[in-house]
């Protein structure tokens, strides 16, 4: 058996993201986001789910830090559900949403895991979306006063801390494929969208600095990749243009301080339009102390003329996917962790997320999820390949500690490494639990 063995420097973690699993949604002052309202609307979300109940962490966060802690690992990444600390958006505080999160802060000090809290995971506060929501550039200075708040209320505890999560999702996914809240389908929307996240992700790093001058703060973008089916042009620069979308667009304003002029022309050409004010990429580029990369599938990408934006058609390399059909493109990882190294320099980079889902239940009060367990050890073998090849991976954190509210798809799909009964709330380990425990223990694994 061959043995994987990573750095000691090499941290691990769990994540999840407060509409994922808190439920409460309308317990302790909390309001409603745009999540609740998008999940509420019938034909929206698979099921009719939403997150009303979720996993009940609300409640039972005790108990979820003593999976962490007997999981053994060093990081626990979490988001705030910022109608929950600020009900309107803007404005009055709520304390029992403070509370919550004060408590859970401490429970995990306490327990020897160190909080990472991520401030914005999509659920956006439903008042905020009657105010025009991202599309308007207001938007900024809500997001920089709720960050501030957040820096000032939690900032002697926690030191680590992500602004957005996946801004391609928050923007294009959302308003311009209209899969997820609030489900707009205007290539102009997204755009707009996807600046002001930038721009309110900048503006919070300014923020961090005056607030919490020795803590560390990064942002995480989802990233894919797509390999040319063939050396011809046409493919190379297909498969190019459309990781652009996620990669360049995301990453070059804040590393470079320029948007990747092709895609600007390419939207404009669909009518939309780049809106950037004087002084904006200034504030976006604010050095950031390292990057979050979500990473979970890949395809080949081959030139398809007239196939969406970027005329690109994605083939999977071969039959296996996951529950979720996401084709697994281990190697993909690699190729995206030493692409970001050579196009960014030595930024250091946590793997915010990655993970499978596999729909396993419970047998016997067990979970046998063979697969997930599979797709952990592949991937991360292709990490250990990443560190080898110079790329300065700080962390590893999966998604998810639990089974949760997968957004569009509801609770059919599952990504944990805990199985959630979700009328009794029961947590069930899975094999891939103890898998992930021994891994952490031992820093490595055999493959
Ligand atoms: C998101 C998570 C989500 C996961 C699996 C990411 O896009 O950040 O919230 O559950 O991937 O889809």
């Amino acid at each position: 058996m061959t043995n994987i063995q990573f750095p000691d420097t090499l941290k691990w973690g769990a994540a999840t993201a407060s509409y994922q699993i808190e439920g409460a949604a309308d317990e302790g002052g909390r309001s409603p986001s745009i999540w609740d309202v998008f999940s509420h609307t019938p034909g929206k979300v698979k099921n009719g789910d939403t997150g009303d109940h979720a996993c009940n962490s609300y409640h039972l966060y005790k108990e979820d830090v003593q999976l962490l802690r007997e999981l053994g690992i060093d990081q626990y990444r979490f988001s705030i559900s910022w109608s929950r600390v600020i009900p309107d958006g803007t404005g009055q505080l709520n304390k029992e949403g403070i509370t919550y999160y004060r408590n859970l802060i401490q429970e995990l000090i306490d327990n020897g895991i160190e909080p990472m809290i991520t401030l914005y995971h999509w659920d956006l506060p439903q008042a905020l979306q009657e105010a025009g929501g991202w599309e308007v550039r207001e938007i900024v200075e809500a997001f920089q006063s709720y960050a501030e708040t957040m820096f000032q209320e939690f900032g002697n505890k926690v030191k680590k801390w992500l602004t957005i999560n996946e801004p391609w999702c928050a923007s294009f996914l959302s308003n311009y494929l209209g899969i997820h809240a609030p489900g707009k389908t205007n290539l102009q929307t997204a755009v707009d969208v996807s600046h002001h996240l930038l721009l309110a992700h900048g503006k919070a790093v300014q923020s961090f600095r005056k607030i919490i001058p020795d803590g560390e703060i990064g942002y995480a973008p989802n990233v894919g990749w797509l390999e040319p089916y063939s050396p011809n042009q046409a493919d190379v620069d297909a498969c190019r243009r459309s990781m652009m979308w996620q990669k360049e667009w995301f990453m070059d304003p804040v590393f470079k301080g320029t948007y990747p002029e092709t895609l600007v022309q390419l939207f404009a050409e669909h009518n939309a339009k780049l809106n950037v004010e004087e002084g904006d990429l200034a504030i976006i580029s604010e050095p950031v102390d390292f990057m979050g990369i979500n990473y979970y599938t890949g395809s080949l990408g081959r030139f398809k003329k007239g196939e969406g934006l970027f005329q690109v058609e994605e083939i999977p390399l071969d039959e296996r996917r996951t529950d979720i059909d996401w084709p697994i493109y281990a190697d993909g990882f690699y190729k995206v962790l030493t692409d970001i190294h050579q196009t960014y320099g030595d930024v250091p980079i946590y793997i915010t997320e990655n993970g499978a889902c596999y729909n396993h239940g419970v047998e016997d009060g067990r979970v046998h999820d063979k697969d997930r367990i599979e797709y952990l050890k592949q991937h991360l073998t292709a990490l250990h390949r990443a560190l080898e090849a110079g790329v300065p991976i700080a962390g590893y954190i999966v998604w998810s500690l639990l089974d949760n509210f997968e957004w569009a798809e509801g609770y059919e799909k599952r990504f944990g490494i805990i199985h959630v009964n979700y009328a009794t709330f029961e947590r069930t380990k899975k094999d891939s639990y103890y898998w992930y425990k021994e891994t952490v223990k031992n820093q490595g694994f055999h493959v």
